[in-house]
């Protein structure tokens, strides 16, 4: 049950809070009287109609679902017209209405009503029968018990005065109405005054006012309600003449504020019950609504009350309103204890879904732990196989080491041996470098001969300093490399060094310059040491600088040491971090050990020097060294002695003699002069001196085109023709491993034999070689007879192969043929068979020519040309015609066709040029056949 209060009293608005507290409270609201009832009220103002709304709310109590919305039209009559309205569209379920007035109400009623909705008028009626019930006194019988009243106080006659409430409203019509005519039917009394109150109190007032001064003097006052009635006595109370005159109200409503209490205290003289039904009202509206029987008019009693009976009623209201208050009370504690109930409900349920949390929360913990012991349990597990891979790995690295330890002994006991075996060395290299000094100081030496001395002598001199290097090194390696300090004019002795290369800086156009600028000349070093750290450096200078560069060595000086500066222009060092670790070597034709560099720098670092290098491709390599003066940085290093004198040596010069055959390139001996006749022999080595010396040595018996590496011989090959090549195989940019694989692809060249001469004698390689098509092998060192020996009948074993050819690919079929062929590389092969397939095709074509085939073949003329000649001998023309004869050969030994088609068959349009051509070749006509 809900009611809906508009705009009313307080204590409404907390009896509904109350109620709709408990309506709602309930949570579970039953919704056994669904309905929506509205309540056009006329006025909500007054005690009447606020007993009136009690009564309806109490009432409303025991319809739960049903709710009551009550609006107060402030005895205006647009405003009930309008609440009304709004009642119709908001589609109340039925309307109970107290009509402010009857005329302009009316017709919105009839609306309502004809549109369905159940009407209920309440305490006055409208003019019209269109509502569904009326309930309220019987405002007519009120008029009459009033008037009977008043004769029973008066007597027969006496003089009357008339408030009446405001006269558009039924119940003031009936008021008046049944009181007058009810006075005059029994008494002579009379009305001598009558004025319109509007049922409140201060219009009350101003009306008998002016009755006063107009009609006096009167008996008594009738008052159409409690209300006015108050107001008029309290009035004539004030005026001594008047204070006897009577005055009866209508209502008698209980209560301290009601008429019943007025009546007791004096404020009135008597009343008359006036019911409000509101009770009755919701109680019938519910009837309609749930389709009971109901009467169209409900008439509630009244009875007089005065000082007779009024302390009864008194009484018995009081009982009433204390029954009343207990029941309120009751009702009170209920909703308190169903609020009460709902927040225990509302905490049941809170502990409930907490309980159910709870119980999740416990699962997922239970299954967390469950998984942890799982995850820990597969962690244990991982723990275990990780140790036992620890202890795996612990175990290898053991073995490691162990064998790190065996190598470090195989590789010592190898140095060892490296060592004795380059002791060995030094001897017989010393035997062969006297002799040889000593056949160059021959004056009837040929220019031819003394080149050949100084190369050997060259690179005597060059496995004597690679041993030396090799021997230091061991030394250092086991700790036994010892110093001898001396003083040292630092300036001279390295312009001495410098000096050395002058020549060759010259030969090779090198701008080379030393500067040095010291004041305090004399350095404590070791002089061994020294030498061969600024050789090396120099000597690599020129190593990477081209003709015409710059190589400069400079000396400054710092307090406590001097610097040194190797620069050059050269092509750089890619990686100059690494230039100084042992083995290192530099990417680049100019292939060495890499021990030189590396020694540069352990003997500086023993002589508490640094060393460092900067380089840049293309641009340069600097090379900067710095030693400390003095020679306090000494004491303490083990096995150092000291000399106190310096003695330039000669050795310097023996040293690096083989700096002075740098000349050997350039000073190039004039060759024979070429002789046609020779084959031509190209020769691909990148190291210059031994390419110039089996250039002298060969060119005996060959004409000599020369290449220092793969590329440069596969260009020289697309300009002139070679009939063998000998190729270095490790060389820069196209080794001769490449260099063959290219040559026996290319059509052009793969008839051209190919000579591998390489220092890797292992199977290996011999075999990558001979895989890749090379058609012979030599290995360093080589015996220069046997190499130009192997050559030269390379090259007869092609011509004879060709003559073969000639002889028997052309007379023979097949076998023979396929024989000979299989000297020939699989390119050569397969484009003999091209060409003999071609020809065989076009037999009988006497236009097929050598432009013909070169088409049909995919080659140039020329290279036609240098193809077939090469492998056959025969020039295109040539081959093509001794074909033809071959095959008319064939035919005439078959004796199926006559000379005339066979010379037609073969593709000659001529038979007498037929005979003469096969007489030419075979040496008897064709019939002799
Ligand atoms: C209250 C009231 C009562 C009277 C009734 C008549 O508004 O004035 O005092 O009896 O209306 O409709």
């Amino acid at each position: 049950m809900k009611v809906f209060v508009g705009l009313y009293p307080n204590y409404l608005i907390i009896i509904a809070m109350v109620l709709g507290v408990f309506g709602c409270s309930t949570g579970q609201e039953n919704q056994d009287y669904p309905y929506k009832i509205g309540f056009s009220q006329l006025t909500g103002d007054d005690a009447w109609r606020q007993t009136m709304h009690r009564e309806m709310v109490g009432e409303l109590l025991f319809y739960p679902g049903a709710s009551l919305d009550i609006r107060d039209a402030n005895y205006s009559n647009e405003k009930q017209i309008q609440d009304i309205e709004q009642f119709i569209e908001e589609g109340v379920d039925l309307l109970i209405i107290s009509p402010n007035a009857i005329e302009p109400i009316t017709s919105v009623v009839e609306k309502a009503y004809l549109q369905g909705i159940p009407i209920i008028l309440v305490d006055r009626k409208i003019d019209s029968d269109l509502y569904t019930s009326y309930i309220g006194g019987d405002n007519h019988a009120i008029g009459e018990v009033a008037a009977n009243y008043l004769v029973s106080l008066l007597g027969s006659s006496g003089r009357v005065v008339q408030i009446t409430g405001d006269l558009a409203a039924s119940a003031a019509q009936e008021r008046k109405a049944g009181f007058e005519k009810k006075l005059q039917e029994i008494s002579q009394i009379e009305i001598v005054g009558e004025a319109n109150g509007y049922w409140v109190e201060d219009r009350a007032r101003k009306a008998i006012q002016n009755l006063l001064r107009d009609n006096p003097p009167f008996d008594a006052v009738y008052a159409h309600n409690d209300v006015m009635a108050k107001a008029i006595k309290q009035e004539l109370s004030l005026l001594p003449a008047f204070q006897q005159v009577k005055v009866l109200g209508v209502d008698g409503l209980p209560g301290p504020e009601g008429g019943v209490a007025a009546v007791l205290d004096g404020h009135i003289d008597a009343t008359f019950l006036y019911p409000t039904g509101g009770d009755l009202a919701i109680k019938t509206a519910i009837d309609i609504l749930t389709g009971q029987p109901i009467k169209k008019e409900y008439i509630l009693q009244t009875a007089a009350i005065d000082s007779t009976n009024a302390r009864v009623l008194a009484l018995q209201s009081e009982q009433l309103f204390g029954q009343q208050s207990k029941i309120e009370h009751q009702n009170k504690l209920i909703s308190d204890q169903l609020l009460r109930f709902n927040a225990q409900q509302t905490i049941l349920l809170l502990i409930g879904a907490l309980l159910l949390i709870f119980l999740v929360l416990s699962l997922i913990i239970v299954k967390a732990y469950r998984s942890k012991l799982k995850a820990n349990a597969k962690l244990n597990k991982q723990n275990l196989a990780i140790e036992k891979q620890r202890r795996e790995l612990a175990e290898k690295h053991e073995s490691l080491i162990l064998l790190n330890n065996r190598f470090e002994e195989v590789t010592r006991a190898k140095m060892v041996f490296f060592a004795n075996i380059s002791h060995e060395f030094k001897t017989p290299l010393s035997l062969i470098l006297s002799p040889v000094e000593k056949l160059l100081s021959r004056p009837d030496l040929s220019y031819q001969d003394k080149q050949t001395y100084l190369l050997i002598y060259k690179h005597v001199n060059m496995l004597q300093r690679l041993i030396n290097q090799l021997l230091d090194f061991r030394k250092i390696e086991d700790d036994k490399m010892g110093m001898v300090i001396s003083p040292i004019p630092f300036s001279s002795f390295l312009k001495n060094i410098f000096n050395s290369f002058s020549h060759h800086a010259q030969v090779k156009k090198i701008n080379y310059s030393f500067r040095a600028d010291l004041r305090e000349d004399l350095l404590w070093l070791d002089q061994d040491k020294t030498e061969k750290i600024f050789y090396n450096l120099i000597f690599n200078a020129f190593k990477f600088t081209g003709k015409g560069g710059t190589i400069s060595v400079e000396i400054s000086e710092e307090p406590d040491k001097v610097n040194i500066e190797i620069m050059d222009n050269g092509e750089g060092i890619a990686d100059v971090e690494a230039i100084f670790e042992r083995y290192y070597q530099v990417n680049t034709s100019s292939l060495g050990t890499g021990i030189g560099l590396s020694l540069c720098k352990q003997f500086t670092e023993m002589q508490k020097g640094h060393i460092f290098a900067e380089s840049q491709k293309d641009v340069g390599t600097v090379i900067s060294i710095s030693f400390l003066k003095g020679k306090s940085h000494f004491k303490g290093l083990k096995s150092v002695s000291f000399k106190d004198d310096f003695s330039d040596s000669n050795d310097i010069k023996e040293l690096y003699a083989e700096n002075s055959l740098f000349e050997y390139n350039e000073k190039e001996v004039a060759l024979p002069l070429i002789d046609d006749a020779k084959p031509v022999l190209l020769l691909v080595e990148d190291n210059d001196d031994l390419r110039t010396y089996l250039k002298g040595n060969l060119s005996r018996d060959f004409k000599i085109l020369e290449a220092s590496n793969g590329t440069e011989a596969l260009l020289i090959l697309h300009g002139e023709t070679a009939d063998i090549i000998l190729s270095d195989v490790k060389m820069p940019e196209m080794d001769g491993f490449q260099l063959c694989e290219a040559i026996k692809k290319d059509i052009n060249f793969s008839h051209i034999p190919i000579v591998l001469l390489t220092a890797k004698s292992e199977e290996e390689s011999r075999l990558i070689g001979i895989g890749l098509g090379a058609d012979a092998y030599i290995s360093k060192p080589f015996n220069l007879n046997l190499v130009s020996l192997r050559l030269r009948k390379m090259v007869e074993n092609r011509d004879n192969w060709k003559k073969a050819f000639q002889t028997n690919l052309l007379l023979t079929e097949k076998k023979e043929g396929e024989a000979a062929m299989r000297k020939l590389s699989k390119t050569d092969v397969n484009f003999l068979n091209q060409v003999i397939d071609i020809l065989n095709l076009n037999l009988n074509n006497s236009q097929f020519g050598v432009e013909e085939l070169s088409e049909k073949v995919g080659i140039s003329r020329i290279q036609l040309y240098r193809k077939v000649k090469s492998l056959t001998n025969y020039t295109p023309n040539e081959f093509i015609k001794t074909f033809r004869l071959k095959k008319a050969k064939e035919m005439l030994e078959e004796k199926n066709f006559n000379i005339n088609e066979i010379s037609m068959e073969v593709g000659f349009s001529n038979p007498s040029y037929f005979t003469k051509c096969f007489k030419k070749h075979f040496g008897y006509i064709p019939s002799d056949v």
